[in-house]
C-alpha cells in the first residue's frame, strides 16, 4: 500500500517488448516503462525468439527499477505482482514469469498469472471508469476475436479468424511491399498517402450470418497482384496497395463488429490489441457508430504490448479471488476463450 492505494507491479515479456508498470487501485498508471527490441529484430524482418529471450533477460531488472523509481514506490509498497504467463514466445515469457516469481517470493506478496489477451482487453479500463458489458474486437499480431465481455473475467466468443490474425496480415503484406517490420504502423502511415479505392481487394465473408474472419484470401490476392505486376514490368504505387489492403481488412473487421453488437444488443464497442492502434480502423468505427453507439479504444501507446494493461487485468483477477503460486508456469498457447 502507498498513500492508501493498492499497488500492482505488472510485468510483460511475451514478445519483443520488455515492460514493467506500477498501477494504483487497478486503473491509475503511476509508471509504464516499455523497452522495445525492434532495432534487434528488424534486420531479420520479424521477431527472432532467441534474441527476444536474451534481450528480456538483459533488461528486465533495469526496466522494473525504472518503473519503481518513476512511480516513486519501493518494492515494500507493492501489494500484488501480475505477470503475463501466455500466450507468447515461450523463452520470452519464462523471463518475466521467473522474475515475477522471485520478486513475489522475496517481498512475500501475492502473485497472479495473466493471459496476455485479457491484458489487451483491460487496457480499455486504464485511467477511466469504463465497465462491462460491451463488444470487444481483439486484434493483435496473433489473435483476431470478436468477444462479448459480459462482466469482469466473463467472455463469450462470437467470432474468430479461421486463418491469419489481422496483425499477421499487416506484417506479411508490409514485408511484401518492402516496408519492413513491424508492418502495421508502417502500412498505417504510408496508406495515408495513397488512394484506397484504386484496387478492389476481396473482403472475405465466410458465410451469411457468420461472424468469423478470414484474411488468407486477401493476403494471397495482394501477393498475386504484386507478382503479376512485377512479371509484366508494371510500376506499382506502394501507397495505393497499402491503402487498398488496409481498407479491405478494416471493412471486414468493422462489418462483423457492428453485426456482433446488433446481435447481443450492445450499445458499446471497444477495441483491443496492437491493430487497435490503426487510425483507419478507429476512424471507421467512430464514423459508423455516429451517435447511436459508443466506441472506446485505448490510447495508441496502450494498444500495443505494455505492462500497465497486465497490472490492470491482474488486479481484477485477484479481486475475483484468483491467485497463482510459485508453481506458475509459462504457456506459449495459453487460451482465454
Ligand atoms: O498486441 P500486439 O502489440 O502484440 C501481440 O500481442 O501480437 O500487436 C502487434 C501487432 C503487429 O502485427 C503490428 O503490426 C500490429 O499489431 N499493429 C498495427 C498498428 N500498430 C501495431 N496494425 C495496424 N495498424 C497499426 N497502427
Ligand atoms: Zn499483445
Amino acid at each position: 500500500m502507498k498513500d492508501g492505494q493498492f499497488i500492482t507491479l505488472g510485468i510483460e515479456t511475451s514478445c519483443d517488448e520488455t515492460s514493467a508498470a506500477i498501477v494504483a487501485d487497478g486503473r491509475k498508471i503511476l509508471s509504464n516503462i516499455i523497452l522495445s527490441q525492434t532495432e534487434w529484430h528488424e534486420k531479420f524482418g520479424g521477431v527472432v525468439p532467441e534474441i527476444a529471450s536474451r534481450k528480456h533477460l538483459e533488461s528486465i531488472c533495469a526496466v522494473v527499477e525504472k518503473a519503481l523509481s518513476k512511480a516513486k514506490v519501493s518494492f515494500e509498497d507493492i501489494d500484488l505482482v501480475a505477470v503475463t504467463h501466455g500466450p507468447g514466445l515461450i523463452g520470452a515469457l519464462l523471463v518475466g514469469v521467473s522474475y515475477a516469481k522471485a520478486v513475489a517470493y522475496a517481498i512475500k506478496k501475492p502473485l497472479i498469472g495473466v493471459n496476455h489477451i485479457e491484458g489487451h482487453i483491460y487496457a480499455n479500463f486504464l485511467e477511466n471508469d469504463f465497465e462491462p458489458p460491451f463488444i470487444c474486437l481483439v486484434v493483435s499480431g496473433g489473435h483476431t476475436h470478436l468477444v462479448y465481455m459480459e462482466d469482469h473475467g466473463k467472455y463469450k466468443v462470437l467470432g474468430r479468424t479461421l486463418d491469419d490474425a489481422a496483425g499477421e496480415a499487416f506484417d506479411k503484406i508490409a514485408r511484401a511491399l518492402g516496408l519492413g517490420y513491424p508492418g502495421g504502423p508502417l502500412i498505417d502511415k504510408i496508406a495515408r498517402m495513397g488512394d484506397e479505392n484504386t484496387i478492389a481487394f476481396p473482403v472475405a465473408r465466410i458465410k451469411e450470418n457468420d461472424l468469423d474472419f478470414s484474411f488468407s484470401g486477401l493476403k494471397s490476392a495482394v501477393l498475386n497482384f504484386l507478382n503479376h505486376n512485377k512479371q509484366k514490368g508494371n510500376p506499382v504505387k506502394v501507397e495505393d496497395v497499402a491503402a487498398s489492403f488496409q481498407k479491405a481488412v478494416v471493412t471486414a473487421l468493422v462489418e462483423n463488429t457492428f453485426e456482433a453488437a446488433k446481435r447481443v444488443n450492445s450499445q458499446v464497442i471497444a477495441l483491443a490489441g496492437g491493430v487497435a492502434a490503426n487510425s483507419r480502423l478507429r476512424k471507421e468505427l467512430q464514423e459508423r457508430a455516429g451517435n447511436n453507439l459508443e466506441v472506446r479504444f485505448p490510447p495508441v501507446q496502450l494498444c500495443t504490448d505494455n505492462a500497465a494493461m497486465i497490472a490492470c487485468a491482474g488486479y481484477y483477477r485477484y479481486k475475483q479471488g484468483f491467485s497463482s503460486d510459485l508453481s506458475l508456469d509459462a504457456y506459449a498457447n495459453l487460451k482465454l476463450f
